[in-house]
């Protein structure tokens, strides 16, 4: 692997980014620099427009940056012979499923990515049946993907990404053409996949699927306006608001609770919360 100078233990680094479409007056990335480590589970969140899926696109090499770097895997992005390396080692989920849908059978839509990685018959079998199973579709393989749900759809394409073994995962908003139930369909297999050790990117307009985060970045017109744990970052409610961002509700609750004297710890998800309350109750 070629010598970039990256941090070792980071799975994708950005070095003061620039970034503008043309066209633009103001750039769409800013001066962005953070490092993701292996493993790690980010939520990216920030109003429309403040770049959000710019980063995304940068991280698997659809767009490089204008002046800095941005090294995934290692590798730099702007380097045209490593792309193909990249595109397989950082899978990116369209918010749009019918944008990534190539074929009229689901498993030969899963098989699509695999088998530009030229592996064997068997293998690319393997890994389809591995990841349809991943996203609880396997019943459904031999299904029209057109005549799928929203919610099935990109459940889909999520095991055509899976069946790459990428390293990472970059999912662009990927409930928001989906009702409550698909979106906790879609969140329940990326915090599995997450706690396998898969590294992953989340990009979310919903604050309580932040909470799931190790970490959150925010962005504002291009620049990153804060980053830390879930806990750091919805504890700046007036910066937040400034930033058209809710604080997630069980967040507020949780406070709101500590403040009339119920002792419950900084939890975050509603989960975490739920599983607190309960065991408040229960020794009374
Ligand atoms: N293809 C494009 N050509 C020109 N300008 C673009 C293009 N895509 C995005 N932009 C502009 O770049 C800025 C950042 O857009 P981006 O799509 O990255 O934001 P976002 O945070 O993903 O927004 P949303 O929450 O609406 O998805 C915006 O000002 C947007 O208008
Ligand atoms: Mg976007």
């Amino acid at each position: 692997m070629e010598e970039t100078g990256g941090s070792p233990l980071a799975i994708v680094e950005f070095k003061q980014v620039i970034y503008a479409y043309e066209a633009q007056d103001a750039p769409a990335l800013d001066g962005i620099s953070f490092t993701i480590e292996r493993g790690e589970f980010v939520a990216v969140i920030g109003a429309n427009g403040s770049g959000k899926s710019t980063l995304a696109r940068h991280i698997n090499a659809l767009l490089t940056p204008d002046s800095g770097q941005v090294l995934t895997v290692g590798l730099d992005t702007s380097h045209e012979k490593t792309l193909f390396e990249i595109r397989s080692c950082a899978g990116y989920l369209f918010q749009n499923p019918d944008a990534q849908m190539v074929t009229s059978v689901v498993a030969d839509d899963v098989a699509f990515g695999p088998e530009n990685l030229a592996l064997a018959h068997e293998e690319i079998i393997e890994r389809v049946d591995e990841a349809l199973g991943a996203v609880a579709m396997t019943d459904f393989s031999q299904r029209n993907p057109a005549h799928l749900s929203g919610g099935q759809k990109q459940r889909v394409c999520l095991a055509g990404l899976l069946a790459m073994r990428p390293d990472v995962l970059i999912l662009d908003e990927p409930g928001a053409m989906l009702d409550a139930r698909g979106r906790r369909g879609i969140r329940r297999i990326v915090r599995e996949l997450s706690r396998e050790g898969m590294t992953v990117i989340l990009i979310t307009h919903f604050m309580e699927e932040a909470t799931l985060a190790e970490r959150v970045l925010v962005l504002e017109q291009g620049r990153l306006a804060m980053m830390g744990t879930p806990v750091e970052v919805f504890s700046h409610k007036d910066r937040l608001r400034e930033l058209a961002l809710d604080v997630p509700f069980s967040l507020l609750l949780a406070e709101e609770l500590r403040s009339r004297g119920i002792e419950v710890p900084e939890t975050v998800t509603p989960e975490e919360l739920k599983e607190e309350l309960c065991r408040l109750y229960l020794s009374r």
